[in-house]
């Protein structure tokens, strides 16, 4: 009786501990908080029978290939979450949704690629984040919204980053350690860093950067730090590794006091291979731009695209501006493109567009101007060439121009303003009488100007305006 009432016991118990603990994994409630321990057990997926109530669990070393929404679901006191060396390569979104007090995270070693807008929602508390050796090569710009507060430790290195989410990043204001190390940066912007007081390492070892961003946070990276704030800790900055440009742009870091010897420089030529630290401050040198091409003068038939382009040398590359007449900076806009390579297109070009644009090349160095003289060769708006009705044409809107543009005449928008025929003027001359005009209504002074001259083929020529 006693040895069936024994063997009875034992099976319940065995019961409620392999109901309380997945097959394979050990749980342990120590302190009242439960862990459950799943390492290299050869899981080939998160056990769904994991007792919600964990607060640490353990699942580094299998061969779990995804995170679903149900693997964590309700999880809502746990606090370390460790995933590392599996096979993992997506997150469904949402899966961490519940872990609203989870504080660290870690998925070192698995083969995501990238992280998505939702993938980590819901983490408001995490504080370490663990992301190295994946095969990463985007991040979300919203993946760190929800932690970007409280995050101290995130590590990205030995992924395939060309950027992250800078933005995200500038907010991290308890940040301890970026590690960024072993990726494909090419560019950090200015301030980053800028309020990262907490920011104690920053590894940025061989990545692709010519040049880091000046930053106050940098000054604590000196040997003989004298700390404005008390609070602020020491820098400890690695970017060894990176094809470092030695121009005028990375003297302020030259003059850091600092014993790194592992940097060197990858260029300009005469400077390669040189270590940085070795490189006198005097060899640092930048050089002003100098426009080497530029259009001179451009006649364009109304409604064409005018090109005007602008090319210039010097170190660092320099960046070209445009000017309009009326001194306004261009920007990109439905009218008008500003491409990397100095070219602006002013997309469709109206009677109003003519006079001396501005290409501003410039660079840290210094600055230089070319202009350029636009004309708009106006098509001929009237029916007829008595030049009466001229007063009462309208200016012409965009998608009539288009109209006019489709009907043929292409290529005419050469010096000259061949090709401008008598079919031609008919038929811009029906469009404008279709859409009709408001008597007396408000026009632009050129356009006004315009409306006086003769019916015929009408070469604008420019009047140089205001400035
Ligand atoms: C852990 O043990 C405590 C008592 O020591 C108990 O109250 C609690 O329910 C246990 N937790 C779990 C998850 O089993
Ligand atoms: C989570 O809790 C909800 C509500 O209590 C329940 O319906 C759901 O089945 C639970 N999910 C899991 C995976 O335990
Ligand atoms: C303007 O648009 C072009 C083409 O889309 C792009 O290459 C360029 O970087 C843009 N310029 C600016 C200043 O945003
Ligand atoms: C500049 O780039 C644009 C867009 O890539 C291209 O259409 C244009 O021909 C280029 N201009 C020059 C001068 O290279
Ligand atoms: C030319 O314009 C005048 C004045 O608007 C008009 O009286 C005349 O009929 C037009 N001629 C033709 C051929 O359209």
């Amino acid at each position: 009786m006693d040895k069936v009432l024994c063997s009875l016991l034992l099976l319940v118990t065995t019961v409620t501990m392999a109901r309380a603990c997945p097959k394979y994994c050990v749980c342990q409630n120590l302190s009242e908080s439960l862990g459950t321990l799943c390492p290299s057990k050869g899981l080939l997926f998160v056990p769904p029978d994991i007792d919600r109530r964990t607060v640490e669990l353990r699942l580094g070393g299998n061969y779990i290939i995804k995170v679903t929404q149900q693997d964590f679901a309700n999880m809502t006191g746990l606090v370390d979450l460790t995933l590392s060396r599996n096979t993992i390569s997506s997150i469904q979104p949402f899966s961490f949704i519940d872990l609203e007090t989870l504080r660290s995270l870690h998925l070192d070693s698995n083969r995501l690629t990238e992280i998505g807008a939702d993938d980590l929602r819901g983490l408001v508390n995490l504080q370490h984040l663990i992301l190295n050796n994946n095969q990463l090569s985007h991040i979300s710009r919203e993946a760190f919204d929800d932690l970007m507060l409280t995050l101290e430790d995130l590590d990205l290195s030995y992924n395939n980053l060309r950027g992250v989410p800078w933005d995200s990043i500038r907010k991290m204001v308890n940040l301890h350690q970026l590690s960024l190390d072993h990726n494909l940066i090419d560019h950090i912007s200015e301030g980053t860093f800028a309020d990262l007081d907490k920011l104690a390492r920053l590894d940025l070892t061989s990545n692709r950067l010519q040049k880091l961003p000046p930053d106050p946070i940098f000054a604590r990276s000196q040997n003989s730090v004298v700390l404005t704030t008390p609070y602020a800790p020491q820098l400890s900055l690695s970017f060894g590794g990176n094809p470092l440009h030695c121009n005028c742009e990375v003297l302020w870091l030259r003059r850091l006091d600092r014993e790194d010897d592992m940097e060197t420089c990858a260029s300009p030529p005469g400077l390669k291979g040189r270590y940085f630290w070795y490189v006198r401050e005097d060899e640092f040198v930048c050089e002003p731009p100098l426009i080497t091409q530029h259009t001179h003068k451009l006649l364009v038939l109304e409604g064409q695209t005018a090109s005007l382009r602008c090319k210039a040398v010097g170190d660092p590359v320099p960046v070209i501006h445009w000017v309009a007449p009326d001194d306004r900076l261009i920007g990109n806009s439905s009218r008008a493109t500003v491409y990397e390579n100095g070219t602006l297109d002013i997309l469709i070009t109206t009677s109003k567009d003519y006079g001396i644009f501005t290409c501003i090349a410039a660079n840290a160095a210094g600055e230089s101007t070319a202009s350029i003289e636009l004309s708009i060769i106006q098509l001929p708006h009237l029916s007829n060439g008595t030049g009466r009705a001229a007063a009462q044409v309208p200016p012409l809107r965009h998608h009539q121009l288009h109209q006019d543009q489709q009907g043929g005449a292409q290529g005419s928008a050469r010096e000259g303003g061949v090709g401008v025929g008598g079919d031609r003027r008919l038929r811009s001359g029906q469009v404008v009488g279709q859409q009709g005009h408001a008597e007396g209504e408000d026009v632009p002074a050129p356009v006004q100007l315009l409306r006086r001259r003769s019916a015929h083929i009408q070469v604008k020529s420019v009047a140089v305006r205001g400035s």
